[in-house]
């Protein structure tokens, strides 16, 4: 990373540079990365601002999830030929002491599915939906950023509880996938639907659990809507990211009042402990084709910048991932 941006990142945020192979030390291992998980999260890293996590510092490599395979070790723990979770960062290569690894089995499942419904996404997903929403069977539920990793993942879960899920997407194609592909009851596009209507006609008794994923307006019009004793899971605010200006809150909060209704935030780290448990669940919902996993792979390390702004164009479905070398 070379620079903070203002606003949406420019070319210039990043350099790619290229430098020689060093060797692994005495308990370290060498990964050949091969694919790289993009995320909305990395905008927030870019800030220089008291977050969850300390934000990347100008000159250091930007920060991203990846799964690779170790091709040198003087680490006992892992073998080369095995393959891991971590944060390689973006880059082809990543030397490691393996603090924050796990091994994935590229034969129980794609690798890149393990940097979405089986890796972070998956996991924000799982706990967000289930134990900070609280979801329970016959829930009406409404998820925002629904045709995207996290969203799409919530909805099918809700659909999987036997709850009502509508979500909301931009343009009619994500909609339909939404409807025809993944099973919701309905959907919403925030870009050419009148949404206040929209959500009136598909929760006439209102809305028992909100997962919101873009914040902004569509989170004022979910809060208008709510139902006695609903929960807001606040997982994120896509919308507000590239702001210029500070964050827009909601001013429709008296509804939680109104409704006895909470509204939590959550970050899926503090569930790591039980990361395993939610994984073969999920791999298990997934190999019963309750569960469909989506992830949209584009190709090669020096199109990271083109590629990380198809999170906030919209124009990808499912997990984005960049594939940054070959097997
Ligand atoms: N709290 C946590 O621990 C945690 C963990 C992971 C992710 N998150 C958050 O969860 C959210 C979803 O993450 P994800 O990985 O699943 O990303 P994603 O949904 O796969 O990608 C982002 C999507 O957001 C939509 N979007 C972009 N700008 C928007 C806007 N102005 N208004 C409404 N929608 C917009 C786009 O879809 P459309 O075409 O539909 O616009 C885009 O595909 C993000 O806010 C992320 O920061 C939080």
């Amino acid at each position: 990373m070379r620079k903070r941006p203002i606003g949406l990142p420019d070319k210039d945020t990043w350099q790619l540079i290229e430098n020689n192979l060093p060797e692994p030390s005495d308990g370290e291992f060498l990964i050949k990365c091969e694919y790289i998980s993009l995320d909305p999260a990395m905008r927030g890293w870019l800030n220089d601002s008291k977050s969850y996590i300390a934000p990347v510092q100008i000159n250091e490599v930007m920060r991203a999830g990846g799964v690779g395979k170790i091709i040198k070790s003087n680490n006992k723990d892992f073998k080369v030929g095995e393959y891991v979770y971590g944060q390689t960062g973006v880059q082809q290569y990543v030397i490691t002491d393996g603090k924050g690894y796990h091994k994935v089995d590229p034969d129980l499942a794609p690798l890149p599915m393990y940097t979405g419904t089986l890796g972070m996404t998956g996991m924000t997903a799982y706990f967000g939906i289930l134990e900070v929403g609280e979801l329970k069977e016959g829930d009406t539920v409404l998820v925002s950023g629904a045709a995207g990793a996290v969203g799409s993942v919530v909805g099918q879960i809700a659909k999987i509880k036997n709850c009502k899920v509508i979500g909301i997407a931009g343009g009619a194609d994500k909609c339909k996938y939404l409807i025809d592909e993944l099973g919701f009851d309905g959907a919403i596009d925030y870009k050419n639907d009148d949404i206040k209507g929209r959500l009136k006609e598909y929760f006439p008794k209102g809305i028992d659990v909100y997962f919101d994923n873009v914040g902004g307006e569509i989170l004022d019009l979910a809060l208008g809507r709510l139902a006695l004793h609903a929960r807001i899971v606040i997982c994120g605010a896509i919308s507000q990211y590239n702001n210029k200006t500070p964050i827009k809150g909601p001013s429709n909060y008296l509804a939680l009042l109104v409704n006895r209704a909470s509204m939590k935030g959550m970050v899926v780290f503090d569930h790591a402990k039980d990361y395993a448990q939610a994984s073969i669940q999920l791999g298990q919902w997934i190999n019963q084709g309750k569960l469909k996993s989506k992830e949209d792979i584009y190709d090669g390390i020096e199109n990271f910048y083109e590629t990380f702004l198809k999170l906030f164009s919209g124009e990808k479905l499912g997990k984005l991932v960049l594939k940054v070398s070959e097997n």
